[in-house]
């Protein structure tokens, strides 16, 4: 079921009255806040049991808006927006007056996105302001790519869930902080880094090569409950095996070469070969292997270029040391 005209405004009417909706984008599921009421930004701390100090993006209507949102535009934040807005790409600005300090943690900047799902664009311009809005996942966790997994997640915790069916890109936007002099990326997404050089017509820096210094960037994120192991392509097998007669439930991410390979491990998911399906379906397998009792996931990295940059970096995160229980 899509979300209908009626859903869209009873949506509106809730940010309006400061409560929380679930919004469908082309990335992963928002879950969003009126972005100029501090309390209704506060619940979705509270709901996603985020530390205070981690920044929102501030998802807008159309490319036209940023100004009302930001300190100033400089250049390249406007070729970026003009080339990928509506889409999967935040950029990071000087905040304007309008951005209240609970949306960003207290920072100076601002993080502003125009997404590219109908139902999103729909919302954003009933209701006509900013919705702040993290992914709708408990914090650390998993981000949802289908109504279902929302609910699953936060249950009652929120308001309204719009559907938008599951999501086309299935990884989140790509940040580029376009601060300064120069643009650096964040955090690798769903516009890739090919696409965003070829429209400034110079080289980025990325995360892996550069120190990590956005505030929300721990080790561990977008985890399954599983513990996910990375391995070299060509040790998959032995060490999915291995791991499994040792006593664990071991769920297997299988490349396209090991297509009809019988393992013997507790569960097998087939990783599609296209990284753009392969991003699609990556927060779904990482569910599924958690939903079907692995209590270890064993996953090669994909080759970093293209899509294969975000879906390898949330893999690395996802296999990133775990906060101690
Ligand atoms: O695709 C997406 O970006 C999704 C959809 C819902 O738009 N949203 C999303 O939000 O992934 P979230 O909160 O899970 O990740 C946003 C990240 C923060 O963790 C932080 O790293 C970065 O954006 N961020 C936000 N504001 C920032 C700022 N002012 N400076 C640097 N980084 C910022
Ligand atoms: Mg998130």
């Amino acid at each position: 079921m899509t979300a209908e005209t009626a859903d869209i405004e009873q949506a509106a009417g809730v940010l309006r009255d400061g409560g929380l909706v679930a919004v469908p984008t082309e990335t992963v599921y928002g879950l969003g806040a009126n972005a100029e009421d501090p309390a209704a930004v506060a619940r979705i701390f509270e709901v996603k049991g985020r530390p205070p100090t981690h920044p929102l993006i501030v998802h807008i209507a159309t490319a036209d808006q940023l100004g009302d949102w930001v300190a100033d535009v400089p250049e390249t934040a406007r070729i970026l927006a003009e080339h990928f807005w509506p889409g999967p790409l935040t950029l990071v600005l000087r905040r304007g007056r309008r951005v209240p300090l609970e949306a960003t943690g207290g920072l100076e900047t601002v993080a502003v996105r125009v997404p590219a799902h109908p139902v999103a664009l729909a919302l954003l311009s009933a209701f006509g302001g900013g919705v702040a809005a993290p992914s709708a996942n408990r914090f650390g966790s998993v981000s949802p790519t289908t109504a279902s997994h929302v609910r699953a997640e936060l249950g009652d915790a929120v308001d309204f869930v719009l559907d938008g069916g599951p999501c086309q890109v299935g990884v989140e936007s790509t940040i580029v902080d376009a601060t300064g002099e120069v643009p650096s990326v964040l955090r690798p997404g769903g516009v890739t880094r090919e696409q965003l050089e070829a429209a400034l017509g110079f080289p980025l820096t990325v995360p892996e090569t550069s120190p990590v210094r956005v505030p929300g960037q721990h080790p561990s994120h977008y985890a399954p409950r599983a513990r996910v192991v990375l391995v070299e392509p060509e040790k998959l097998v032995v060490e999915a095996e291995v791991a499994q007669e040792t006593g664990h439930r071991v769920g297997v991410f299988a490349p396209g070469f090991l297509a009809g390979t019988p393992l013997n491990v507790h569960a097998v998911v087939e990783v599609p070969d296209s990284m753009a399906a392969y991003a699609r379906g990556l927060y779904g397998f990482l569910r599924e292997l958690d939903q079907r009792g692995c209590d270890l996931i064993i996953a090669s990295l994909p080759v970093e270029a293209g899509l294969g940059l975000a879906i390898a970096n949330r893999l690395r995160r996802a296999a990133g040391p775990r906060p101690v229980e």
